[in-house]
């Protein structure tokens, strides 16, 4: 089940635009539908304004008209893990609920998988009609 996702994000990974850092990053994020969303980074001359791969894949999903996350993979490179950085974390919140699996890896595998709410405790919320 994991295999469709793992094998998404790995396809998103190629396409990434990393000619600075070089890392190159692919993400993949189930729609309440089912389907999945892509996305990679993709970084700029002007270093700060390149984004992330979870990023992107969240865009393709709101363009396709959905807003529930249920499930993501990250997929990166090295012995380190790539989880995703504090922003994407938050950016994900907006979306998907604590319980939401968030898996991590490699080409080869995925090597961890993490639930929201162990990313991002105590996540920051808007409740509707404060202030
Ligand atoms: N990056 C991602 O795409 N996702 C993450 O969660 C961590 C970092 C990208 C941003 C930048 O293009 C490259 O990895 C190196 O930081």
């Amino acid at each position: 089940m994991t295999d469709e996702i793992h094998k998404a994000a790995s396809t998103a990974r190629s396409r990434a635009h990393a000619p600075y850092s070089k890392f190159h990053v692919g993400a993949a994020i189930r729609g309440a539908s089912g389907k999945i969303y892509t996305g990679a980074n993709v970084e700029n001359a002007s270093y700060p304004e390149g984004w992330c791969a979870e990023t992107s894949a969240i865009s393709a999903m709101i363009m396709a008209g959905e807003t529930q996350i249920t499930e993501v993979c990250v997929v990166g490179t090295g012995a380190q893990l790539v989880p995703p950085c504090g922003g994407c974390r938050q950016r994900l919140a907006e979306f998907a609920g604590a319980d939401t699996p968030v898996h991590v890896g490699d080409e080869a595998a995925i090597r961890r998988s993490f639930t929201l709410a162990e990313l991002l405790p105590a996540a920051f919320v808007l409740e509707s009609g404060s202030d």
